[in-house]
């Protein structure tokens, strides 16, 4: 057997969870959800979400990945703990789920980069959002973004990505920063800060059961926590790595995205005079589309502006089929591209509906956030934390050069704190799921 790689540089590692981290799942989202449950009560929760609770699992899903070496589910075996391994096989279910309707959303974005070239959605953005986020087009643009993402991942270009996501993640901060300046100076703007920064607590004491389990699992989806991508990453990884150190980096980088771009997006909602809440998951395509139809040179600017995000859907979407079909090549005996090609195939087929309907992509990107994401972290943090235990604090301790760590109290918050948050999580969130049947698609 070929030697296993190791990742070459620390940054190198930093970098590539970085780009699988930051994706839609910050700039579509984070500022989606965002709106759609009250403004700053969820950014606030979302906050604390991704550090008490996302940090604590990132680090459980490393000590998984490092101690093993393996892919997401012979992880399991090679730790000892055979039977364990439906954990890392939900995990992969979770990842083929969301990248099904991932892969429309990376459709709609290809949609505007080529409509930023032909100006299709100048002068009325938000009607164009309408026209375009269902439909047989849709699902052709769907195709479209899950044959690149199967492409790279058969072909394994491994090199343009790694150079991608090293100039991707720069150019998405200065691109963001750059809107954000210029949305300050909108006139009726404010008002979109007030949404996004100022919390009314209020709602979040009537609401609650709703803003925190959604916030919960934005913290996961963002993170890239439940479908295995941080344990096939940290699988890669050195025992002189600081784990928590390189945690820590990962979730300031990924949630300073996530907060530049609702900086950009709820100004240029309001300044539109769009309701965030109308908005829905249209929220960032209209308003960064009103914006490029006002600013000099807003085509260039629309498609460079896509295509950059479309580079960060696409770093996110390989790094999730890469998870599958690593196993697949693993175990059994099939080529690398014979096996993208077919899931990519099934992963198109299970997002048709969704690029269909939009009220099938809702149930789809529900049935994620309300059940799927909990309850596969959840089952994450028992392994580590009861099972594995203080196996999972000796790993943890590698690479910290002997400094003391707050180990101890990470184990007891991954058993105790961190567990029956997630586990609120998931009874609240199918709570949910059940109560409204507004999201559940028509039988
Ligand atoms: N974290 C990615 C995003 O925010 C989505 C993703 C989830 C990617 C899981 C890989 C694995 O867009």
């Amino acid at each position: 057997m070929p030697e296993r790689e190791v990742w070459g540089t620390r940054i190198g590692f930093i970098l590539a969870a970085v780009g699988s981290a930051v994706g839609l799942g910050n700039i579509w989202q984070f500022p989606f959800k965002t709106a759609t449950f009250g403004g700053a009560a969820f950014l606030v929760v979302y906050l604390l979400a991704a550090v008490a609770i996302g940090l604590p699992a990132m680090l459980a899903e490393f000590v998984i990945g490092r101690r093993s070496n393996l892919n997401v589910v012979s992880a399991f075996r090679g730790l000892g703990r055979r039977e364990w391994r439906f954990v890392g096989i939900f995990g992969l279910i979770t990842g083929f789920w969301i990248l099904s309707y991932y892969s429309v959303v990376g459709g709609w974005v290809i949609r505007y980069m080529v409509g930023s070239v032909t100006g299709a959605y100048f002068g009325d953005p938000a009607g164009y959002f309408t026209t375009i986020n269902a439909g047989l087009a849709t699902v052709g643009f769907h195709a479209v973004f899950m044959a690149i993402t199967v492409g790279i991942v058969a072909f394994g270009i491994e090199d343009g990505i790694e150079k991608a996501t090293k100039v991707m993640v720069p150019s998405i901060i200065l691109l963001l920063v750059g809107l954000a300046v210029w949305a300050t100076t909108l006139s009726g703007g404010g008002e979109g800060y007030q949404f996004f920064l100022s919390p009314d607590f209020g709602d979040l004491r009537s609401n609650w059961t709703d803003i925190v389990p959604f916030a919960v699992s934005q913290a996961f989806f963002s993170l890239s926590l439940g479908m295995g991508a941080m344990i096939t990453y940290s699988s890669y990884l050195g025992a002189d790595d600081n784990l928590g150190q390189d945690g820590i980096s990962i979730v300031v980088l990924n949630t300073f995205v996530g907060v530049l771009a609702g900086l950009v997006v709820f100004p240029l909602l309001f300044a539109q005079g769009v309701e965030p809440g109308e908005g829905g998951a249209g929220a960032v395509f209209i308003s960064i589309a009103q914006a490029f139809s006002e600013l000099p040179a807003g085509r260039a600017l629309g498609v460079i502006f896509f295509g950059v995000v479309l580079i960060a859907a696409l770093s996110s979407a390989i790094s999730l089929l890469e998870v599958v079909t690593a196993y697949v090549v693993d175990n059994y005996d099939i080529s690398r591209p014979s096996t993208a090609v077919g899931l990519g195939l099934v992963l198109f087929l299970l997002g048709v509906p969704s690029a269909l309907d939009i009220a099938m992509f809702t149930w789809f990107d529900a049935v994620a956030y309300g059940a799927l994401l909990p309850l596969s972290v959840l089952l994450i943090l028992v392994f580590v934390g009861w099972v594995l235990a203080d196996e999972a604090l000796d790993e943890l301790r590698k690479g910290t050069n002997g400094i003391p760590t707050l180990g101890p109290v990470w184990l007891w918050t991954v058993r105790v704190v961190v567990l029956v948050a997630v586990l609120a999580t998931l009874i609240l969130g199918v709570q949910g799921l059940a109560e409204d049947p507004g999201i559940l698609p028509p039988v």
